[in-house]
């Protein structure tokens, strides 16, 4: 039996909604043939961007998205991508497999496409391949309301008033695709970037220095060091957040004998993708360590704005267009990796999963006019309660899920009370084997009635397909019972629970 206490009548800081943010990067099919269809398409669309796609993604209130890369986002020069269609410049997309790009999708097809989402966008700038006065041009186009030559230019685009836009990261990867730089380099030439990314027109930008990939812990330290501390001329510190890149990668395997395909696999791959998403964990701990010497006051977010699974592209798709299914075993790393992020939202105020249509860990797969929706997508949808309500305080004990002489906790919870005073728990059973029994006291709270939505399947590896769109989706939970504070539940094996108390 499984033992978790929420102490639902604590709870102090606020899980950011943009925890639950996501990431679309010129690559593969993410842009083109899965948001963005043209305006002539026969696939129903509004203003060139699918209208069933932007109805899912609305459906489980994306808060943010970050956008043009990735590695597209250091080769990207925004001004090849304005003006009409047809009479912007092709460019080679050579990061991702050298196909043309043709910038028919650039800065107002995108801010178009936050706004139809009803999200925050979250642009990212080139510095690896770019200049500070095309970076700053840039933050002007969009965002000053006054006469200047972008503002003009804008406007001579067809768009009068300037957008809001208020996160714009400084280069991505900038220690890897985005410049390979060493991180005392990288923090000089962000500030000298940042110096001239200006709030304009009471636009506010909320600069995100690109921050260490995995565990490079070097990086966070001197990045604080140069950056993240309180400027005695503003009173803030330079940079409003620090992001970190982590993938749950599936290389390096099969040397063990161990398959690296996203469906085809056992016990073995299960635990060890699961193993190897709960190292989150430490990297936030530890990275939110060192931030804490330089930073205290926890002004500086960290921006988790890459992270997902990552395993071989499904056969017979482009090597460098990172096509892959999505299983039960990607809801699971979904699942308590949003746990995770939820109990560090004191540091963690942004996240990004990797990417939103057709790439990595997606949201939704596309096949010409048709959609499926991916057990991750599922979770998120499942999830979205916890967006900007108070995290309850929770402590959980519970027993092992062992596998090759190796452990991980058998459960991964989170709970929070939104602003209609529902208390809302996500539970993961992470044990493919053995059902779950929890019991579940709400210290402090009032409650009568509880409901819930579980996902399993018979499989590790069940996913959803064109022909079987709904293999792996939540159902009604009806194994939860109430008895004045204390909830009891068994969780089925290998599954993400959510349940609202009231
Ligand atoms: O998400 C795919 C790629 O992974 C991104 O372009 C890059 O930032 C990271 O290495």
């Amino acid at each position: 039996m499984a033992h978790l206490i929420v102490n639902a009548d604590q709870g102090e800081q606020t899980i950011s909604r943009h925890i639950y943010g996501h990431f679309a990067e010129h690559l593969g099919r993410c842009i083109y043939d899965g948001v963005w269809v043209g305006e002539d398409s026969s696939i129903p669309n509004v203003r060139g961007l699918r209208t069933d796609i932007v109805q899912a993604l609305r459906d489980i209130r994306t808060p943010v998205l970050r956008w043009p890369g990735g590695c597209f986002a250091d080769e990207y020069h925004w001004m090849d991508g304005i003006g009409p269609g047809d009479e912007r410049p092709a460019m080679i997309n050579t990061h991702w497999g050298g196909v043309t790009e043709s910038n028919h999708f650039g800065t107002h097809e995108f801010l178009d496409l936050c706004r139809q989402l009803d999200c925050e966008p979250y642009i990212c700038g080139n510095v690896g391949s770019g200049t500070v006065r095309e970076m700053q041009q840039w933050v002007e186009y969009i965002t000053l309301d006054g006469v200047s030559p972008m503002a003009d230019l804008r406007r001579a685009n067809g768009r009068a008033e300037p957008w809001r836009v208020s996160y714009w990261g400084v280069g991505n990867e900038s220690w890897g695709c985005g410049g390979r730089m060493r991180p005392e380099f990288y923090a000089d030439l962000y500030r000298r970037y940042a110096t001239y990314l200006r709030d304009m027109s009471g636009n506010e930008l909320y600069r995100i220095a690109c921050g260490p990939r995995g565990d490079d812990y070097r990086w966070t330290e001197v990045l604080m060091r140069e950056v993240g501390s309180v400027e005695a001329r503003t009173a803030r510190p330079f940079m409003a957040g620090l992001a970190l890149h982590y993938y749950t990668r599936i290389d390096g395997l099969e040397g063990e004998g161990l398959s690296t395909s996203a469906t085809r696999f056992g016990e073995a791959e299960w635990f060890r993708i699961l193993k190897r998403a709960l190292f989150m964990e430490e990297l936030l701990e530890r990275h939110s360590a060192i931030m804490d010497v330089y930073d205290p006051e926890r002004e500086v977010a960290l921006v988790v704005d890459e992270w997902g699974t990552w395993y071989d592209v499904e056969p017979g798709t482009h090597p460098r267009f990172l096509h892959q299914q999505n299983t039960l075993r990607d809801a699971l790393v979904a699942g308590v990796t949003l746990n995770l992020f939820n109990e560090h939202s004191d540091r963690v105020r942004m996240a990004n999963i990797a990417q939103t249509i057709n790439v990595l860990q997606a949201m939704v797969l596309t096949r010409g006019d048709q959609m499926v929706l991916t057990p991750t997508y599922h979770v998120f949808e499942m999830y979205k309660d916890h967006q900007g309500a108070v995290l309850l305080p929770v402590d959980l004990r519970c027993g092992t899920y062992d596998y090759g002489g190796e452990s991980v906790p058998a459960l991964s919870a989170s709970a929070s009370r939104d602003s209609g005073g529902r208390v809302h728990l996500s539970v993961c059973n992470l044990d493919p084997n053995i059902e779950a029994r929890l019991s579940c006291l709400f210290r402090g709270a009032q409650l009568s009635s509880v409901t819930g939505r579980v996902m399993t399947a018979d499989a590790v590896n069940a996913h959803n397909t064109f022909q079987e769109p709904d293999a792996v989706c939540p159902a009604p939970f009806e194994d939860a019972r109430l008895e004045g504070d204390t909830l009891s539940a068994r969780l089925p094996p290998r599954s993400v629970l959510v349940l609202e108390l009231s």
